[in-house]
């Protein structure tokens, strides 16, 4: 894999202003599958880590149920800086990272978009999220065609079952792709 990073003091778009830590991918950085959240939170944006917070506790209990070790997929963000307030990271904000995720996405065999700004970033989705989760769409990055899965949110999760068992549908469409 031949990721590009931003560089330390990267200010390529207003997000930089308010940042603590350029939130960059975790996990296993050569895992054939990738997770795509929308933005770092407040704690990820503290410790420099993506779903460290409350969405990922959502999301660590769901690896857990389906038993996969988080730390053998890679997760990342579409921006890698904290929108101030948690706000929806803006086209502009995408857009200026957009090299950066391609460079983490292409030459993979699965990407999980994780809630609607991650599907719009990448397969440029806006309808209703019902319609197109755990629905298997390819999308070609960098000139290689990959898988990419649409999933819920875990944030959207937290007081919605459906979207909950959706989720855990998905983790387990992810088991069997690592088999
Ligand atoms: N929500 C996200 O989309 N990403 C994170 O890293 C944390 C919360």
């Amino acid at each position: 894999m031949n990721m590009i990073r931003p560089k330390a003091d990267c200010d390529l778009c207003p997000l930089c202003k308010e940042r603590t830590n350029i939130v960059l991918p975790s996990g296993n950085l050569e895992s054939r599958v990738v997770f795509v959240g929308e933005a770092p939170g407040e704690n990820e944006d503290l410790m420099g880590k993506p779903f460290v917070g409350r969405a990922g506790k959502i999301l660590d209990d769901a690896f857990a149920k389906a038993g996969i070790d988080r730390e053998s997929v890679m997760i990342t963000n579409t921006v890698k800086c904290r929108p101030p307030n948690n706000r929806d990271p803006t086209q502009e904000e995408m857009s200026a990272c957009r090299p950066f995720l391609d460079s983490e996405l292409e030459s993979r065999s699965l990407i999980v978009g994780l809630g609607k700004s991650a599907i719009r970033d990448i397969i440029g989705y806006e309808g209703p999220m019902a319609d197109i989760v755990n629905k298997i769409h390819t999308v070609t990055i960098g000139g290689n065609v990959v898988n990419f899965l649409p999933t819920y949110h875990p944030m959207a999760c937290i007081y919605r079952k459906f979207a909950r068992e959706e989720l855990m549908r998905t983790i387990s469409i992810v088991k069997e792709a690592m088999l």
